[in-house]
């Protein structure tokens, strides 16, 4: 949540700033605002709303100079306003920040600053206060080297917050001079050739460098045209690495997609194959999965599973939770990760914990993360974003390589994740029980999705006349059984955060149990009932909403349209899978439903109201 960037070199700073707020939009899109450093004037443009405004502004205003910060803001403290936007100043207004995370004694400093120094407030942001104290510090300390002096101060202010934060800031008197430090927000330093940067997420970044440091948190590191220093906040020298970014410029691109999500959705034939590249094991029928630093006998002696991760990554554990048992009949719970931390889960020693998060970055399942490594449980995550927090506090993963996912309803991200417990459940059952012949139908079902998944992409058109059919409905249900219960969750999340229409996901058979009340002739009903081991029950569930007058949509397979016909309003038909791997079959249509719908409606698909693509509040 939120995005900075920050830029300097030779280059004027406005359009490489502008351009990196735009690939950092998912993150916030409250407001935004740039503060660039011309001579010794600060010129900041800001204001309430999205990117667009921002750029109309410098437009009519173009701020000059070669080195300065900006900032996509997802509110926090303070309500959307042109004050409350960011970059924010010091008392001095020499010193202007930019903040991603939030600063929860700033009540407590802010006090202590208005009541010793009288300083003046002007936004309500917590924000505000670490510039003031980052300031009040700086006009104390003594020191002619105005660059450590900054460093220092900010150093300095850093030691009095609670709180999470990646920060970028300039003064107006410290010529081509950044400052930039994290602590629970990313922050990454983009290494150019006279010229370096500061981001949130290399995306903002790999169109100017692919070569990065990935900043740990406590991390300070002071930048130049052509020199950085890291340092740590307890005054430590910082020890770091330039690692090479995987993707470049135009995998950050829509190419001819009118939106990311449409982009992303119809990425997943590529993204669910990088997902298995190199991890299939043809000869002994099983996966490779060196990234879990676990020998085989550690991974035969675990007793206990848990999966934790929020939104569509909980999704996904959900499924991994049917898999893992069926495939490795081990016992598995599915923890939402912001409940993790506040239950005392019983843990035996032999528990293997999976954070599964697409941006690796998300608080509440780095609390999760945090809290079972407090506890001793080796932790392993599931993360596509490389170098992310919990890929780096984990004991080991598997990364999703599924390339940048920059729409706000994560698509590619979930069958990635399908994809990769599918490989462990086949890991630990070939441990276990399942046999050879078993390990090698799975492994075909899973070379087969790549081609699966191209057939089911081409239903688009028809979906999207599906979705023109019910544009007009207040709410719909998804049902699902078995594996296929999660992704019913799933396709009324995507439902709810693109169309904001009321939606909900049950297992088929809780119908009965007081969601039947709901049905009604204006109510459509989304059933996912492929042709596998429940479909007849699943049928006994839709004859019940049909004899109720519901409208449904069924999603199924193989011989599934003969038996739904007649009874089904709309079918989308995929093709038939083995059971374990439907999922990632059944999902691809879903969120193709939202997202016609979601532009039916004349929807911002990419940028859903209140949402950010990664929640690094708790
Ligand atoms: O980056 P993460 O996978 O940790 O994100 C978790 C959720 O915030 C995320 O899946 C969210 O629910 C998406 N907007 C769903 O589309």
């Amino acid at each position: 949540m939120c995005g900075i960037v920050g830029y300097v070199g030779r280059s004027e700073a406005a359009p490489i700033l502008l351009d990196g707020l735009r690939r950092l939009e998912y993150r916030g899109y409250d407001s935004a605002g740039v503060a660039i450093v011309n001579g010794e004037t600060i010129e900041t443009r800001k204001c309430a709303g999205r990117i667009a405004n921002l750029a109309k502004l410098m437009t009519e205003r173009p701020p000059a100079g070669q080195y300065g910060i900006s900032h996509t803001r997802w509110a926090t403290h303070g309500k959307v306003t042109d004050e409350n936007a960011h970059p924010h100043f010091d008392h001095s207004g020499k010193i202007a920040l930019v903040h991603n995370g939030v600063i929860e004694n700033y009540a407590a400093l802010r006090e202590q600053l208005v009541r010793e120094v009288g300083h003046k407030f002007t936004s309500d942001t917590d924000t505000e206060v670490l510039a003031h104290l980052i300031g009040s510090i700086y006009e104390q300390l003594d020191g002619k080297d105005s660059k450590a002096r900054l460093v220092n101060a900010t150093r300095a202010a850093l030691k009095q917050v609670i709180g999470t934060y990646g920060i970028a800031l300039v003064h107006a008197h410290i010529k081509d001079f950044l400052v930039g430090a994290r602590r629970g927000s990313p922050l990454v330093l983009g290494v150019g050739k006279d010229e370096n940067f500061l981001a949130s997420d290399v995306s903002a970044i790999v169109a100017h460098t692919r070569d990065a440091v990935y900043l740990n948190d406590f991390d300070i590191v002071a930048v130049s045209r052509d020199t950085f220093e890291i340092s740590s906040v307890g005054g430590d020298t910082g020890s770091y690495q330039i690692s090479r970014v995987e993707f470049g410029a135009e995998d950050v691109n829509r190419g001819e997609f009118p939106h990311y999500m449409l982009k992303e959705i119809f990425e997943q034939a590529d993204s669910v194959r990088d997902a298995m590249r190199g991890r299939l094991n043809t000869e002994e029928c099983t996966a490779k999965l060196g990234g879990l630093n676990m020998t085989a006998a550690q991974l035969r002696d675990v007793t206990r599973i848990v999966l934790t991760g929020c939104g569509t990554a909980l999704h996904a554990a959900l499924v991994g939770e049917y898999l893992i048992e069926q495939l490795a009949s081990l016992p598995v719970e599915v923890e939402y990760a912001s409940e993790f931390r506040h239950r005392n889960t019983p843990m035996s020693g032999n528990t293997l914990v999976f954070a599964i998060s697409q941006s690796g970055e998300t608080a509440d399942t780095l609390g999760a993360l945090r809290e079972s490594r407090r506890k001793g449980y080796r932790t392993l995550g599931i993360c596509n974003n490389v170098a992310s927090t919990v890929a780096r506090e984990s004991d080991g993963g598997v990364y999703m390589h599924a390339g940048p996912e920059i729409g706000v309803a994560a698509t590619k991200s979930f069958t990635s994740q399908l994809v990769i417990l599918t490989l462990i459940g086949l890991l630990l059952g070939r441990m276990r029980h399942l046999s050879t012949s078993e390990g090698s139908l799975i492994i075909e079902a899973l070379e087969a999705l790549p081609g699966q998944i191209e057939s089911v992409l081409k239903l688009s058109d028809h979906i999207r006349a599906i979705a023109k059919e019910y544009v007009s409905v207040n709410g719909i249900l998804f049902f699902g059984r078995q594996f296929n219960f999660p992704i019913a969750l799933e396709g009324a999340l995507k439902m709810k955060e693109i169309t904001y229409l009321f939606a909900e996901g049950h297992p088929s058979a809780e119908l009965k149990h007081g969601i039947i009340a709901l049905v009604r002739p204006d109510l459509p009903s989304v059933f996912i009932a492929p042709d596998d081991a429940v479909f007849s029950k699943n049928l006994n569930n839709i004859e019940q909403v049909k004899a109720r007058k519901g409208p449904i949509i069924a999603l199924t397979s193989g011989d599934g349209r003969k038996q739904l016909k007649g009874i089904a309003n709309d079918i989308i038909e995929i093709p038939r899978a083995a059971d374990v791997v439907t999922p990632v079959l059944t999902v691809i249509p879903l969120q193709l439903l939202a997202y016609h719908m979601a532009v039916e409606l004349g929807l911002d698909v990419d940028k859903p109201r209140n949402l950010a693509k990664s929640v690094t509040v708790e």
